[in-house]
């Protein structure tokens, strides 16, 4: 395998802590040196000057929908959004068709994985049989099985009984895995088509209420602590569920959380023009919760950015809204909503904005529109680039174990690697995605930040913002 110098970039490692200038020199798929001015002889020079270098990225909640919905996504048209999006790694939720509750799935989706090689595929198992959350899937099987899970979820559904819950998280004690949750009752949220609120009232939708995250939260919260087992709580949305994991963490209650970058930039104010595309479950909530995500995310309370990459058919998802499906997608603009929408100024170094890297063919042929979601700006900035990059790499890796990935980015590691450009600016076309969905709520949005390069295992995947396969 050929030997890469990147060269003149910034390094920002939070890992390690670094966050500066360095070159990194790639050989035989592993880091070789990191430093300054390093020797190339015997390398092809990458010229990183103006770009910021750092592990690839991690996503801890993905939905890629093979087997069973292949004409919405598949784990190759999944990886390759991925990919382009700056990750090295995602982690699949099981709720497919079969389900991934038993060995032979998730080693099913493993191996798919490995086969398109695009990201390394981490597969979550399901917690109970079908997703049917009335006995417990072999979870033991499927920690032993070839595809190592260490994380399970019913996610798309909550755990609804609690003594299961409880029994999930005494078991995976025993290998140290983290079980999941989908905060959700479904008494308060039967027939809910989004957030209940002011604009439920206004539009005559069925809310969501933030009560219906929160309780389960507090009731998971109690569950983790009374058997010490891991507990991780999916797309936490609403201001109080910040606050209760907070409290929890204060009392070393063993959790990690994540949050969806729609939950970080957009409101319930989407829903005004009843565009489907806004529709995700839990649902986009207020401006209170937006603000309070975000400082979870400052001050750590939140681990991880996830995006909760949803794909939907556009038969399924562009009807009215009342029947489609929540979800959106996430994976191809997760790393510029975050830059654009809580990082401050361009990071210092950083060139002029360049015109967008060309995408893949445009299917459709129409450009983008003008349109796109209402947003909450953030002139100021909620996180520095590095804190922001830690919750996208390192964060991750708190939350379950992606050996490889997240950093930190020294000699003998495999080099999964992001290399991107934090001052250009692009605009979101849907047509333009990889994804064989076109479900973004980003379109015709103008963000900050575009991956340049991505590497995995010292190969390129994605190389001047193009797909190399
Ligand atoms: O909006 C969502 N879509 N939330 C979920 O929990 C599941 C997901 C899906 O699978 O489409």
């Amino acid at each position: 395998m050929s030997r890469l110098l990147l060269k003149g970039g910034r390094l920002v490692d939070p890992a390690s802590g670094h966050d500066g200038p360095a070159d990194v020199l790639v050989d035989d798929g592993r880091v070789a040196e990191v430093g300054p001015e390093l020797d190339a002889t015997g390398a092809e020079v990458v010229d990183c000057g103006g770009l910021v270098v750092c592990p690839g990225l991690v996503d801890l909640h993905v939905h890629l929908r093979e087997p069973g919905r292949e004409d919405a996504e598949t784990i190759e048209t999944g990886s390759r959004a991925a990919a382009l999006g700056g990750y090295t790694a995602v982690c699949p939720m099981p709720n497919t068709d079969p389900v991934a509750d038993n060995a032979g799935v998730v080693e099913m989706v493993a191996a798919r994985g490995r086969e398109v090689g695009l990201v390394d595929v981490f597969p979550v198992g399901a917690v109970t049989v079908g997703q049917r959350g009335s006995e417990l899937a072999e979870l033991g099987a499927m920690a032993r099985s070839a595809a190592r899970v260490d994380c399970f979820s019913d996610d798309g559904l909550p755990i609804r009984e609690a003594r299961l819950l409880r029994l999930a998280l005494e078991y995976t004690r025993a290998f140290d895995a983290v079980i999941a949750d989908h905060a959700q009752d479904a008494s308060l949220t039967d027939g809910a088509q989004m957030h209940e609120g002011e604009v439920s009232a206004m539009l005559g939708l069925a809310g969501w209420p933030a009560a219906a995250e929160e309780m389960v939260v507090a009731r998971d919260l109690l569950l983790a602590e009374l058997t010490g087992g891991r507990l991780h709580l999916c797309h936490v949305s609403t201001g109080g569920a910040v606050e209760l994991v907070r409290a929890a963490k204060g009392r070393g209650v063993r959790v990690t959380a994540e949050a969806a970058p729609h939950h970080l930039s957009l409101t319930d104010e989407a829903a005004r023009s009843y565009d489907p595309v806004f529709k995700v479950n839990p649902p986009l909530r207020e401006k209170a919760d937006v603000e309070a995500v975000r400082l979870g995310l400052a001050d750590g309370t939140i681990d991880a950015i996830a995006t909760d990459h949803a794909p939907h058919a556009r038969e399924d998802k562009e009807v009215e809204w009342s029947t489609a499906p929540p979800g959106m997608l996430g994976l191809e603009t997760a790393l510029a909503v975050t830059l654009t929408e809580l990082v401050g100024d361009p990071a210092p170094g950083a060139r002029d904005p360049q015109p967008p890297i060309p995408g893949p063919p445009n299917r459709e042929g129409s450009p983008p529109g003008s349109g796109g979601a209402p947003a909450v700006h953030s002139p100021s900035g909620y996180l520095d680039l590095a804190t922001a990059i830690e919750r996208l790499t390192t964060g991750p890796g708190r939350c379950r174990r992606v050996p490889g990935h997240g950093g930190p980015v020294a000699p003998g590691t495999p080099a999964n690697l992001a290399v991107f450009d934090p001052a250009a600016t692009w605009t979101v076309d849907r047509a333009r995605l990889a994804s064989r969905a076109r479900n973004t709520p980003f379109h015709g949005r103008e963000l900050r930040g575009r991956v340049v390069h991505t590497l995995l295992r010292g190969a390129f995947t994605v190389r001047d913002g193009l797909a190399q396969r």
